[in-house]
């Protein structure tokens, strides 16, 4: 491989979590870089379905490391719980590790959270309610509690009482639910049962990639998601792009080789924010019934719409894409025409047309998309092994994609099935993963 960065180009929930496992086969290393539990990553394997949230999704294979880098923001009591559900299943957990760096989430960042949301009443975010937002902001304030700290009683006690004392005003309806002692308490016992995994994740992945061996850095959520370069503010509170594997991970940028960008043959978002081809319609349900486009984290029904060219012509640009995988095309069986838009237009200026992503939140809030129509196909594609299989309507989107993209399509999805994927004739050329020779 060595270094191969998997993010999704789109609002999240586009299969990364599927691609990754699929990936890890070829991997000695996976490192979650951002986010928290926020994220959902689902595999489907062997008639099981696994859903992580922190753990990195290569922990499937046996003896792979998997390090939940210093970028992302952890809730303990969750990892705990996800451990205790993979190990009541069978799972060896023995390679999972935790950087000592990454940042903690606590539980006044939940109440925070939700309290954020509350304020914010009918322009709220939609976040997923998890601290993450909170938890960012106290690591830019230098405030945050970090892993390392939990094995330390005198110096989180000290961390978290200062970490209180500007929140105060903002914590006084829930003054009786914060108790610092219990707190402290609360959290060494969690650092006792993850001391075992607490490592220094950098150098997990600077001795693999020293070593020629593969390395995936796992993204989550998407790069329209980016507090950066999303549709702020409704955004995640970190960077799911490329570059932030980096940061979030511990290595340079000359340690990535592969950036692959993991699209929906469509469009979903779940929370609130801009979305130019959203369908309100039963286009729209017809989606998100046959794509069971519920959340894997909160179970909100997902917004749908057409793929959007424009958005992901943008978020190849901000990942420097060097692959797209295109999943759930089996979704798409059965419509007669199939919609893409290409560019957008203003519903309130009707002067306004862009084939680029508006930069202005104004005109972004105003936008919708302008189509081509494509021919569909009626075929279940579910079971097709090989481009060849795929109908030409099927294979002519794909083309469409590429054209409208620049970027191969390298590997496409028709079930949920780690072996529902299908490695197209442009992946020899654009990948050196073994899977795809
Ligand atoms: P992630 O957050 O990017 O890992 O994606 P999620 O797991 O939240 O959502 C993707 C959903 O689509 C999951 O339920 C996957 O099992 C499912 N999925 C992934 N790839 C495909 C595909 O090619 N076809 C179908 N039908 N489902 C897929
Ligand atoms: P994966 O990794 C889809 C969305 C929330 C909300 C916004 C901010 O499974 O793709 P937050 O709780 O992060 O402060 O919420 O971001 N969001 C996601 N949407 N997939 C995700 O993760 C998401 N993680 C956060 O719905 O709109
Ligand atoms: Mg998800």
């Amino acid at each position: 491989m060595p270094g191969t960065v998997i993010v999704g180009a789109q609002w999240g929930d586009e299969g990364k979590g599927k691609i990754v496992d699929l990936l890890a086969e070829h991997a000695d290393v996976v490192i979650r870089f951002q986010g928290g539990n926020n994220a959902g990553h689902t595999i489907v394997h062997g008639g099981e379905t696994w859903k992580f949230h922190l753990i990195p999704s290569g922990i499937l294979y046996p003896g792979k490391t998997c390090v939940i880098g210093n970028g992302v923001v952890v809730d303990p009591k969750v990892l705990t719980g996800e451990i205790d559900g993979l190990r009541n299943r069978g799972v060896d957990v023995s390679g999972l590790k935790l950087s000592a760096n990454a940042h903690l989430i606590m539980p006044y960042h939940l109440l925070l959270d939700h309290a954020g949301e509350a304020r914010l009443g009918k322009n709220l975010i939609g976040t997923t309610k998890r601290g993450i937002g909170p938890a960012y902001a106290d690591k830019a304030a230098r405030l945050g509690i970090r892993v390392q700290d939990m094995l330390d009683e005198r110096i989180l006690k000290k961390k978290i009482a200062a970490a209180l004392e500007p929140k105060r005003a903002m914590l006084r309806p829930f003054a009786k639910e914060i108790d610092l002692q219990a707190m402290t308490e609360e959290y060494l016992t969690y650092g006792h049962r993850l001391e075992q995994h607490i490592a220094d994740g950098a150098a997990l992945a600077w001795r693999a990639l020293e070593n020629g061996r593969g390395v995936l850095f796992e993204g989550a959520q998407g790069a329209m998601l980016d507090i950066d370069h999303g549709t702020y503010p409704f955004v995640t509170s970190s960077n799911p792009v490329a570059g932030a594997a980096c940061v979030g991970a511990g290595v340079g940028p000359k340690d990535i080789d592969e950036i692959w960008g993991i699209t929906k043959a469509y469009v979903t978002r779940v929370g609130a924010g801009p979305f130019p081809t959203e369908l309100h319609d039963e286009t729209g349900e017809q989606i998100r019934q046959r794509g069971g486009e519920f959340g894997t984290t909160t179970g909100r029904p997902r917004r749908t719409g057409w793929l959007d060219l424009v958005a992901l012509r943008y978020a190849a640009k901000l990942n420097s894409l060097t692959a797209l995988a295109v999943t759930k095309l089996d979704v798409l069986s059965g419509f007669d025409r199939i919609k893409v838009c290409t560019s957008y237009r203003g519903s309130k200026d009707d002067d306004y047309v862009a084939s680029d992503f508006p930069y202005h939140q104004s005109v972004l809030h105003h936008a919708v998309g302008e189509y081509e129509e494509l021919e569909g196909w009626q075929e279940d594609i579910s079971a097709c092994q090989s481009e060849a299989e795929l109908p030409q309507a099927a294979r002519d989107y794909l083309a469409f994609v590429e054209e409208h993209t620049g970027v191969p399509v390298v590997l496409v999805g028709v079930g949920p099935g780690r072996d529902q994927v299908i490695w197209t004739s442009r992946a020899a050329e654009a990948t050196t993963l073994p899977a795809a020779a």
